[in-house]
């Protein structure tokens, strides 16, 4: 090896001397020339500039590791056959125009990690055969419009880890093959979707590490070839607009570790081809169900590290070919087979890293056990205390029915509650059931309303059903449902309110709280729809200000009478007496002294 780069120098300096830089079969100083497979490496020489004297043959050329500092118009020219040049690793912050002029075989460009702020447009000139290009590691603030004019065949760019705040409109302008863009860690603060429209052929586009907060409708234009997004470690990102993926057919979607707080359903929905979907690492608590029926090829769901506290039944509803779904580290107690359209088809489950209750609904798991794949982590229970810490696998075939079990739900106090109450009274109706799992009780009005936890008739979190302020109207029968996985029970109780004459005050005031009926069904069975009262509340509040406030105006103009009467009298008197009328009927007036009469102080 050092005999022949002893014999290579002596070529190359013999070449100097006739003055000829670059020609078949010369060898730069420093560099190490392999002509069978025409490469020169120059790779970690401590050379401050490039050097000269490169076969006119060479293919590839690695100038990685060095202090090259410029790189100079036309530095390369001759080199036709030149596929691949690597300037990585340098301190390069000048690129002059033209540089690149004349390598028109160039393929892969690499000029990562060095200290470029600005590309001159018309740096790549000449590169129209240039496929690969990287540009990231550097310090590049804009790209300017037609920067990347000429490369029409350029396929994959690098362009991750700059300081970038903008990316002018036509930047992208003429990158008409461009497949694969990454934006990396980038000082973007908004998508830059009028750039990214020029990119008609792109089909996979990186962004990860950024700090944009909303992805805005119509986020993504013309990108009809994009087929995999992939968006992660955007921390400020907490808002996904219901069209921000509109005209993008993805197969490939990655929004992971942002701050989403729930699925973007409605943004994913036109994604009928989309196959793989990750939402790792965000604070998603529930997978609803029903709303994810529309991404039909669905294949694979990735929820890992969310908070996950609940996969609702029908959660894949409508996703025929799932096979994959990843909750691993969530805070999952359970996960039922109805929330899969088939569990035939679930090939891989990730259900390790959840608080898992062992019991009835998870028997279907555990009965996979063998077919399911866990991807190496076994699913491990944390509850019941008889099989705390077991992992799946160790359960026997023999022990499962006795240990995956549930209590179907029973409400327990069955004594039949009939309560007959005159109105404004409030009225609780307990139900208490019993259950493993325990059960969720729901409350049905006679009208088969869903009783809610708000309005005045509501459920108390304790499964207790109050009616406040009990109408006439609010008379009926009302059903309680304690249900769990393994079964079901109810209890029906009876609530008859009878009407009081007419000239009684209202109950309104009667209690302190009171609000007024917040929720539809609480609001259909309020006074105000049925009864025909004389007034209603606001009417009551308005009169009774009002007269208050008339009240004060008619005493505070007297005062002023008798100031002014007093001074032009040249009498100094330092009371006035004011008797008047209390309206006692509305409660407002009489507060002022006692007796229909106060006294007030004249300054
Ligand atoms: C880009 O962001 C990084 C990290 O947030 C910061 O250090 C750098 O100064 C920013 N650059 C510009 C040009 O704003
Ligand atoms: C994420 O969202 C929560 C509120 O939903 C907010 O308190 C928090 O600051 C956000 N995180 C970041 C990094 O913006
Ligand atoms: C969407 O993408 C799929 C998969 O690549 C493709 O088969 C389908 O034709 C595309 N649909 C449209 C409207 O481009
Ligand atoms: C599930 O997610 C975890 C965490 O993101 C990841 O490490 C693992 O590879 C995933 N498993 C599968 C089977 O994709
Ligand atoms: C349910 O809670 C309410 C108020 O919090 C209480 O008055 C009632 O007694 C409780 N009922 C039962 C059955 O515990
Ligand atoms: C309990 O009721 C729910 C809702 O009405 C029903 O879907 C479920 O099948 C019932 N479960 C059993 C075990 O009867
Ligand atoms: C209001 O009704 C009661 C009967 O409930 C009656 O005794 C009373 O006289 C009535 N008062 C007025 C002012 O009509
Ligand atoms: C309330 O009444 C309106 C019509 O007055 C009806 O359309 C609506 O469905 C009712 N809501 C409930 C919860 O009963």
């Amino acid at each position: 090896m050092f005999v022949e780069s002893v014999v290579r120098w002596g070529v190359w300096s013999i070449l100097l001397q006739f003055g000829l830089s670059v020609s078949a079969g010369s060898c730069p100083q420093r560099c190490m020339c392999r002509p069978e497979a025409r490469q020169v490496i120059c790779s970690g020489k401590y050379l401050n500039s490039v050097p000269e004297g490169f076969s006119s043959d060479a293919r590839r050329l690695d100038l990685s590791r060095n202090r090259i500092k410029t790189v100079g118009r036309r530095q390369f020219s001759g080199l036709l056959q030149l596929q691949e040049l690597d300037l990585s690793d340098n301190i390069i912050s000048m690129i002059e125009v033209e540089a690149f002029w004349g390598l028109q075989s160039l393929r892969t460009l690499r000029l990562k990690n060095n200290r470029l702020k600005i590309l001159p447009v018309g740096v790549f000139s000449g590169l129209s055969s240039l496929r690969f290009l990287d540009l990231s590691q550097n310090e590049i603030l804009v790209f300017l419009d037609y920067t990347f004019k000429e490369m029409v065949s350029l396929q994959t760019l690098e362009a991750g880890e700059n300081d970038l705040v903008f990316i002018s409109q036509r930047a992208f302008f003429g990158l008409q093959n461009l497949q694969e863009l990454n934006l990396d860690r980038s000082n973007l603060t908004s998508i830059p979707t009028e750039a990214l429209s020029q990119l008609q052929s792109l089909t996979q586009l990186r962004m990860l590490r950024l700090t944009i907060s909303t992805l805005p409708n119509n986020a993504f234009r013309r990108l009809h070839r994009l087929r995999s997004l992939l968006i992660s470690n955007w921390p400020a990102l907490d808002t996904m607009a219901s069209n921000s993926l509109i005209g993008l057919n993805l197969t490939t979607l990655v929004i992971s570790k942002c701050n989403l707080t729930a699925v973007p359903y409605a943004a994913l929905r036109h994604l009928v081809y989309l196959h793989f979907l990750d939402l790792s690492n965000n604070p998603i608590t529930v997978i609803q169900g029903n709303l994810l029926g529309d991404l039909l090829r669905l294949q694979e769901l990735h929820l890992a590290g969310a908070s996950l506290l609940r996969v609702e039944p029908g959660a894949f509803k409508g996703l025929s070919f799932f096979r994959l779904l990843n909750v691993t580290s969530n805070q999952l107690t359970t996960l039922e087979e109805s929330a899969f359209h088939s569990v035939g088809n679930l090939q891989v489950l990730r259900l390790d890293g959840n608080p898992l209750a062992c019991d009835c609904r998870l028997l279907w798991v555990v009965r996979r056990r063998l077919r399911l794949s866990f991807d190496g982590h076994q699913p491990t229970c944390s509850s019941p205390d008889v099989v705390r810490q077991r992992e799946f696998r160790d359960f026997s075939e023999k022990e499962l029915p006795r240990l995956f079990t549930c209590r179907p739900a029973r409400v327990m106090d069955r004594r039949p509650q009939e309560v007959r109450v005159e109105e404004g009274t409030t009225v609780l109706f307990s139900c208490k059931a019993d259950g493993d799992p325990f059960p969720a009780i729901t409350w049905i009005s006679s009208h088969k309303n869903v009783i809610s936890p708000t309005g005045r008739i509501r459920v108390l979190p304790n499964g207790t059903l109050e009616v406040r302020f009990a109408q006439v109207q609010d008379s009926g029968t009302y059903q309680c449902l304690a249900g769990n996985a393994a079964g079901n029970d109810s209890l029906t109780v009876g609530l008859y309110v009878k009407g009081l004459p007419r000239n009684r005050t209202m109950p309104f005031f009667a209690e302190e709280g009171w609000v007024e009926p917040s929720n539809a069904q609480a609001a259909n069975s309020s006074a105000q729809m049925a009864k025909p009262y004389p007034f209603d509340a606001k009417t009551l509040v308005i009169a009774t200000t009002m007269g208050f406030l008339s009240f004060l105006s008619s005493v505070a103009i007297c005062f002023v009478f008798m100031f002014f009467w007093s001074q032009s009298k040249g009498q100094i008197k330092h009371t006035a007496t004011i008797d008047f009328v209390p309206r006692s009927s509305v409660g407002g007036g009489g507060d002022g002294g006692d007796g229909g009469r106060f006294t007030m102080k004249l300054i």
